[in-house]
């Protein structure tokens, strides 16, 4: 089959179910029109209204892999808040933890005694000696470059064409014609990015030395995997390569893990021995409040204390109000020490893999030139037939109809996928029979498809 035919067909299939989740959906759109009277688009934030359905699913109770909507249909959750729930929804230590602490302060701007415990937790977790908190992964990446860029004295930052690391500006950036420019669907961006943002490609280690041996770079700031453009893994020995030349050109290596700690308990970094100056996490360290950190080494302490206590006395501009605050700490030491354990980590890995051969097994048998791409518990169907390179092959290969046509009929069927891209990910309570009926659905899926 044609691609275009294929596209031609998603089309179809994409119309028929379309109506199906307004039929299957009604207090969800009921609420959708209630909403629109004060929200804008009708959702707390505006993105909760690009997910391809024709109006937005509202959630009525979330628990482990499963949630269920206002029409009390139930789903196996494989988006997991895009991570944010990659542990689970309210998992039973967290909620406890949050429970305990709800009588016993929210947030005083002062560290709780439990701030001690938290400190050796995320050291333990991650293998860097020293951390400050931050409330989003957006916000500990921002905190990093302007520490970066004072410790080191230099203003460039070199971040990959197609990286996501929230919505801080610096990276906001597309590489066009070999410029970084602006990217285009930013709203109210009034500076030149490429100012101080260069990009290159993606496992391309000779592009990052031309551009460090300029002298000029402060880091480089990377998810070891590229996970937000479809998903783009390192090449053996990229992401070694980079930390060797980071050390060389004396600037420093950023590994930002919010998506990556899907390779296993630590995140990539730790899994294949490769230690960053800072390393960023975020989105379900807190299990699913809203929580980040940045680790860094004794020497880069140091380096942090010398630029802070030879700056004049008033603000750094690092920091918010509720970063770190109390219920946080909780949230964030019941996250580390009782959920996202060495056997949860076991249950995700082994069901991904095996999740990973039926969905290769389906595509094969339907004789599609599509692939699945894993990162540890995180998998990605992407439209073309090899493990993309960098993020323009991962970008040739998408096709919006298609993946909305998937995404729809899986979820008018109970399963949710991640919205702008195919992500699935397998949390603690994940079971065989969730996976079991995902491979089962997409099968189906495939056969509607091509009958259309
Ligand atoms: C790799 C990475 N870093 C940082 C972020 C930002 O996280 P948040 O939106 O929670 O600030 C994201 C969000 O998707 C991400 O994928």
């Amino acid at each position: 089959m044609t691609s275009s035919d294929l596209s031609k067909k998603a089309l179809a299939l994409l119309s028929t179910e379309l109506k199906r989740y307004i039929q299957l959906h009604p207090h969800s759109v009921e609420l959708s029109k209630k909403a629109n009277q004060h929200f804008l688009y009708g959702v707390p934030m505006h993105w909760m209204n690009d997910w391809g359905t024709p109006s937005p699913l509202f959630v009525q109770h979330a628990q482990g892999a499963h949630f269920t909507c206002a029409d009390a249909i139930d789903y196996i959750d494989f988006c997991l808040g895009d991570t944010g729930a990659m542990f689970g929804h309210s998992s039973a230590p967290v909620s406890k933890a949050i429970a305990a602490q709800a009588n016993k302060g929210f947030t005083a701007m002062l560290p709780s005694t439990l701030a001690p415990d938290v400190g050796a937790a995320l050291a333990e977790h991650f293998g860097l000696s020293y951390w400050q908190l931050a409330t989003t992964a957006t916000d500990a990446n921002r905190f990093v470059l302007r520490w970066a860029r004072a410790i080191t004295g230099r203003n460039k930052l070199l971040v990959f064409d197609g990286c996501y690391h929230g919505t801080i500006d610096d990276t906001m950036i597309d590489l066009a014609d070999g410029k970084t420019l602006n990217r285009a669907s930013l709203l109210g961006q009034v500076y030149d990015l490429g100012l101080h943002t260069v990009a290159v490609a993606f496992n391309d280690i000779a592009a990052v030395e031309r551009e460090l041996a300029k002298g000029d770079v402060a880091c480089v700031l990377t998810e070891p995997a590229l996970t937000n453009c479809g998903m783009v893994l390192p090449q053996a020995g990229f992401i070694e390569n980079v930390r060797a030349l980071t050390k060389q050109y004396d600037c420093l290596l950023v590994l930002d893990e919010t998506h990556t700690i899907s390779t296993g308990r630590g995140g990539w970094a730790k899994a294949n021995n490769v230690m960053p100056d800072f390393l960023v996490v975020g989105k379900p360290i807190a299990g699913g409040l809203p929580a980040a950190a940045y680790g860094f080494s004794e020497a880069i302490a140091s380096r942090m204390k010398a630029a802070k206590d030879n700056a004049p006395a008033g603000h750094s501009g690092i920091g918010t109000t509720l970063s770190g605050n109390m219920m946080t700490l909780a949230a964030i030491h019941a996250t580390l020490t009782k959920v996202a354990t060495k056997d949860a980590y076991a249950h995700m890995l082994k069901l991904a893999e095996q999740l990973d051969q039926q969905l290769n097994r389906i595509i094969m048998a339907h004789h599609l030139p599509w692939n699945i791409t894993r990162l540890g518990a995180r998998l990605e169907l992407q439209f073309c037939e090899k493990t993309p390179s960098n993020a323009q092959q991962a970008r040739d290969a998408q096709n919006e109809t298609l993946e909305n046509a998937i995404h729809l009929y899986l979820l008018n069927r109970g399963i949710l996928l991640t919205p702008f891209h195919n992500m699935m990910l397998v949390c603690p309570a994940t079971s065989q029979n969730d996976t079991n009926h995902l491979v089962q659905t997409f099968d189906s899926c495939l056969q509607e498809l091509e009958s259309k």
